[in-house]
């Protein structure tokens, strides 16, 4: 029990990967704790895309073209330097996940509830991987909305939502985070 309670207090994001690669047995086991959340009406909103190299590449020219716009908003005369740390953020990550949640278009409280249940699975899918000393950050951004993304992934953007991306890998260093005190989150009530 200890040892649970250590994991969901332990965790961090990790923003910081070694060069070791995930095994594809241990991204299992974690996918295995992702497909035990809960959902309501058993819809299991959730698909995860653990994308290789040769789909990373086919994402790059978008992840340029954004990394060099927004240097460009920004007022950065040169955009070379935000171009190569925005490739980077893609290729040099051991694995990338594109995490999806079901849409319901025509029952926009069914979606909300998918969306909850995709977010429970994730943290699962986090969580195991922190308890086998495995690191990932969530990641959100132009690339994870853009519809190029969803062409390379093969995503029909009218049935799935990105949802982000998660980076995993084994944590070079582990920041630390300060957290609200219980005693400001909750409230027992007579
Ligand atoms: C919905 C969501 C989106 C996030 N997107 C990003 C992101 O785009 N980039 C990033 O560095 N971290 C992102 N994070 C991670 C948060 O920054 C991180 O959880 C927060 O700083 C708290 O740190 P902790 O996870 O170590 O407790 C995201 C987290 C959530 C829940």
């Amino acid at each position: 029990m200890a040892d649970v309670q250590d994991n969901l207090n332990g965790r961090r994001t990790v923003y910081s990967f070694t060069n070791r690669k995930v095994s594809v047995s241990d991204l299992e086991i974690a996918f295995k704790a992702a497909s035990n959340a809960p959902c309501h009406k058993q819809t299991h909103p959730w698909k995860y895309y653990v994308l290789g190299e040769e789909t990373r590449q086919k994402m790059l020219q978008t992840v340029i073209s954004l990394a060099r716009k927004k240097a460009l908003e920004k007022g950065e005369k040169d955009s070379n330097s935000s171009e190569k740390k925005a490739v980077s953020k893609i290729i040099d990550v051991p694995e990338v996940i594109a995490v999806t949640t079901k849409l319901s278009p025509n029952d926009s409280f069914r979606e909300q509830e998918d969306y909850a249940a995709t977010v429970c699975s994730l943290h699962n899918l986090v969580l195991s991987l922190w308890d086998m000393g495995i690191g990932s950050q969530w990641s959100t951004g132009g690339i994870t909305r853009h519809p190029s993304t969803y062409r390379v992934l093969e995503i029909e953007s009218e049935k799935e939502r990105i949802v982000g991306f998660l980076k995993v890998g084994y944590p070079r260093s582990v920041p630390v985070k300060n957290k609200k005190k219980v005693s400001e989150i909750r409230k027992y009530l007579p």
